[in-house]
């Protein structure tokens, strides 16, 4: 959108101000100057007291602090930043707030960014505060996101979305005009108000054959922006009760053609998504996959057949062998009726179950990782091959040279930060 217009979805409360063509600001070249940094935030250097019992030396880095190389990446640690919805988007544009927020992940040591579910069509937005990348014009500001974590030497990855039927939501705190929303275009496997996902949520409508293929499509269509806009990854979102989530689930794919049905018939739009967007992102880099391996509904009288994590091996297995490279291991989001308990480090079962169940396809732990040590045990006992942590980072955006401490490594800060540095740390 040209800064000249103001947005007739902009938030009511926001502070969102058009600036006028006459009164814009020159380009500056001096503001593209960066300090380079020797070595990425975030690599393994040294120990940081070497006289310590198990001190880490060139034959004994921890594991969080090993490079990582799956195709033509590599991260220097094995630390993760979990994809995370802002909702600071104005028209799915990316704003100077990610530019912010992703940059000091990367200044701050984190081994690879995932940024949050990004739509790849207006209507696939969770609400109308959501990014997305549906327009070429998109990919500019992204582009800058990705320029900047890679001047740091970070690596930076975008999840390619679509909200299916809990699409058109609010936003949790901001408030749109409700000519933001899109409640007549609320689209899933199948439709009806039966399979509303709460009462707070609209009511979907189920997708013609013809609309799944434009889908499709725009999962392709999105993958080849975040490849301009020098992604080093793309990751489809697969989890959570969003649009793909909704055809593998049997609690929310109630059709009767060639998209539902059997197994093989559920994962059918997965497969066709991942076909798409291998097929417009370069070869030579990875694709992650993020899937909810349950639906959490076992404990749920009434609810015979579910999403569960025998099911989810299964589609690994195919994933796999359509171009996936690395399997991102949630849980939960498909329905309200869900059981979710919660602990540290509670979807790492699910996480290892797949690793030793499917060779070929690395696999990252998410779901409550709080430090280092925590971290390094799911690696040591080989339960995954990543870790990937939320909110801890929106806690501590230097959990990475947290974890570091706590291992007795010397991890790399960025120069400008580099005074931050004592002889503990
Ligand atoms: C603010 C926030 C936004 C989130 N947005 C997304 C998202 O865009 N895509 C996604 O797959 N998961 C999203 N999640 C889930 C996280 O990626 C992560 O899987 C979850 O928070 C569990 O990990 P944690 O305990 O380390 O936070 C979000 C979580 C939070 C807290």
């Amino acid at each position: 959108m040209p800064s000249s217009q103001s947005s007739a979805t902009a938030p009511v409360n926001s502070t969102y101000k058009p600036i006028a063509p006459s009164k814009n600001r020159p380009i500056y070249p001096q503001e593209n100057y960066y300090i380079e940094q020797p070595a990425t935030p975030g690599a393994y250097l040294g120990p940081i007291d070497a006289s310590l019992p198990n001190a880490p030396s060139a034959d004994n880095i921890p594991l969080l602090f090993q490079p990582f190389t799956i195709k033509d990446l590599t991260i220097p640690n094995r630390i993760v930043v979990a994809p995370m919805c802002m909702y600071s988007s104005l028209d799915g544009f990316f704003t100077n707030f990610h530019l912010a927020s992703i940059g000091s992940f990367a200044i701050n040591g984190a081994g690879l960014i995932i940024q949050e579910a990004t739509a790849v069509l207006p209507n696939g937005r969770i609400t109308p505060g959501c990014a997305g990348l549906w327009d070429d014009a998109q990919v500019y500001k992204l582009k800058e996101i990705v320029d900047f974590v890679h001047v740091q030497g970070g690596k930076v990855g975008i999840q390619l979305a679509h909200a299916g039927r809990k699409a058109s939501a609010g936003a949790p705190y901001t408030k749109y005009p409700e000519s933001a929303f899109w409640p007549e275009d609320v689209i899933a496997p199948s439709g009806g108000a039966h399979l509303q996902w709460d009462k707070h949520h609209r009511v979907p409508r189920e997708l013609s054959l013809a609309e799944i293929q434009q889908v499709i499509d725009a999962f392709g269509a999105a993958a080849a922006r975040a490849s301009r806009a020098g992604m080093d990854t793309v990751e489809i979102h697969g989890a959570h009760g969003y649009l793909i989530h909704n055809f593998l689930s049997p609690l929310t794919n109630q059709r009767t053609d060639h998209y539902g049905g059997s197994l093989e018939n559920r994962a059918r739009f997965l497969l066709e998504v991942v076909k798409a967007v291998r097929a417009n992102f370069p070869a030579e880099k990875p694709i992650f996959l993020r899937v909810s391996a349950s639906d959490l509904v076992e404990e749920v009288e009434g609810i015979e057949d579910s999403w569960e994590i025998e099911q989810t091996i299964q589609i690994a297995k195919w994933v796999r062998d359509a171009g996936v490279d690395v399997l991102h291991v949630s849980s939960g989001g498909n329905t309200s009726q869900q059981k979710i308990l919660t602990s540290p480090g509670y979807q790492v079962p699910f996480a290892e179950q797949i690793k030793r169940a499917v060779p070929g396809l690395a696999v990252v732990a998410v779901g409550i990782i709080l430090d280092g040590l925590q971290a390094e045990e799911v690696l040591k006992s080989e339960k995954a091959d990543l870790v990937a942590a939320g909110r801890t980072f929106l806690r501590h955006p230097n959990f990475a040279l947290n974890a570091a401490r706590e291992l007795n490594v010397k991890a790399a800060f960025s120069q400008q930060y580099s005074r931050g540095r004592t002889i503990h740390s």
